[in-house]
């Protein structure tokens, strides 16, 4: 029998109609954590596109706050250093920042501005790309600094909302293991 990861991971992701506002179909990771083999599963997945020598970053970047679980064991895996894009006040040294609109009103993103140095290649982690805002802001925190997007990776990807193809078409090369139509 075959075996996919894409409908292995895509099963153990739970769907929550309606939450947090009517309407919306909340794709929850939670159950994909929760279970060792299906995470390994996930993080396996990622850890063999980026352990090749053409795809291995210099730095892991993770998206506030469900990227960063992910971000974090491939950064460890991968032998390179992690830096986290977080929700404004909650870094304490230098930042640089970025404000993007949601559905209603706008956000905003730091990054500490010794995270990445000039020419570093940046693999940028985030769990789901939904308007593709989040990725977007921290790929331009990580340009600010001179540094390079070199690829944004996330586990899930809701196509029709739009987000992966306007992130392509700012220029970003995205891989995503889950879509959800
Ligand atoms: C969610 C999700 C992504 C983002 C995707 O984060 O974890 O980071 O939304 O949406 P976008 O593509 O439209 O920007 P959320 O702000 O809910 O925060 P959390 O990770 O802290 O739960
Ligand atoms: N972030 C934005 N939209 C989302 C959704 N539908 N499910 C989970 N996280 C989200």
């Amino acid at each position: 029998s075959s075996y996919n990861v894409q409908d292995y991971l895509r099963s153990h992701i739970r769907t929550v109609p309606n939450w947090p506002a009517p309407g919306v179909q909340f794709r929850d990771i939670t159950p994909l954590l929760q279970n060792p083999k299906v995470f390994r599963v996930l993080i396996d997945a990622f850890v063999h596109r980026y352990m090749d020598p053409h795809l291995r970053p210099d730095v892991v970047a993770g998206l506030d706050a469900r990227g960063f679980i992910v971000g974090s064991v491939l950064a460890y895996e991968l032998n390179v250093g992690f830096v986290p894009v977080r929700k404004k006040g909650k870094l304490p040294f230098t930042t640089v920042e970025e404000t993007y609109e949601l559905e209603y009103g706008s956000a905003t993103v730091e990054l500490h501005t010794d995270a990445v140095k000039q020419g570093d290649r940046v693999l940028l982690v985030g769990d789901l790309i939904a308007t593709g805002g989040t990725m977007l802001a921290g790929k331009r925190l990580l340009e600010k600094l001179g540094a390079t997007v070199m690829e944004g990776a996330a586990i899930v990807d809701l196509p029709e909302l739009g987000g992966s193809q306007r992130l392509r078409d700012s220029g970003l090369a995205l891989f995503t293991l889950v879509d959800f139509a």
